[in-house]
């Protein structure tokens, strides 16, 4: 199965990527991932991407598509892929189309999580991530079962905040997402209208997943 997870920033794709994938064992590509490991490498690459990153600006077309693509071309992909955070603008669903049909392995999903822009603010900001393996972390909303210890690899220790989990950024990334990323859905709606599916994200972590597998059941 491969499946393209939509969502604002903070909507809840992370989470549910990662427990997605688990259950129906697919690869988990995730753009931001990605290029915050680029970003990390302090590669010229890494360097040029940090600019927008940091900014809560879209990493141009060419520079995400070109990433994407080495990424999405892997063999291990065979088995299922979930992307998460791309595509991100038409175009780059565009190119990712025109490789999938090159490919002969089609998207079978694209899932929007829906959430309202006044809960999103606050589950980013309250975002924290196990430095080890990744796991997400909300210091309300999703709080490791033990205070300062991973559920899933059993880090102890202080929990990192993103750089870019700041109020201002995040208001800069909504804005990038209502012009850039919201037409999207669209976009889906008219090539493959059988294949769009819309998620209420707005209930707690639990309840989004049970209505994903819901959803995803015909397809999986
Ligand atoms: P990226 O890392 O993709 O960030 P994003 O899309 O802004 O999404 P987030 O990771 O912030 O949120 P999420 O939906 O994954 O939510 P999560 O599950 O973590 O991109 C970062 C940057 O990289 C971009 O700004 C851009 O610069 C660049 N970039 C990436 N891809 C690009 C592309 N294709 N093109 C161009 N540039 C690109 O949850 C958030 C919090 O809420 C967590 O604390 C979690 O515990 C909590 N939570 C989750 N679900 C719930 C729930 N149901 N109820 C309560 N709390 C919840």
């Amino acid at each position: 199965m491969r499946i393209v997870l939509l969502g604002a920033p903070g909507a809840g794709k992370g989470t549910q990527a990662k427990r997605l994938a688990e259950k129906y064992n697919m690869v988990h590509l995730s753009s931001g991932d990605i290029l915050r490991a680029e970003k990390a490498s302090g590669s010229p690459l890494g360097r040029k991407v940090a600019t927008y990153m940091v900014a809560g600006k879209l990493v141009p077309d060419e520079v995400v598509v070109e990433i994407m693509a080495q990424a999405v071309a892997a063999p291990r992909q065979a088995s299922g892929l979930l992307l998460d955070g791309f595509p991100r603008t038409v175009p780059q669903a565009q190119a990712l189309d025109a490789q999938l049909d090159r490919l002969g392995t089609p998207l079978d999903r694209v899932v929007m999580i829906d959430v309202s822009e006044d809960v999103v603010v606050d589950r980013i900001c309250g975002r924290r991530s196990c430095p080890k393996c990744g796991a997400i972390y909300h210091v309300t909303h999703l709080p490791p079962k033990v205070a300062g210890r991973c559920d899933q690899c059993g880090y102890q220790g202080q929990f990192e905040q993103r750089d870019d989990d700041t109020e201002p950024v995040v208001r800069q990334r909504l804005g990038a997402y209502r012009k850039l990323t919201a037409p999207l859905l669209e976009y889906y709606r008219r090539v493959s209208p059988d294949k769009v599916l819309v998620v209420d994200g707005n209930r707690r972590p639990d309840e989004v997943t049970a209505a994903l597998v819901a959803k995803l059941a015909p397809a999986a």
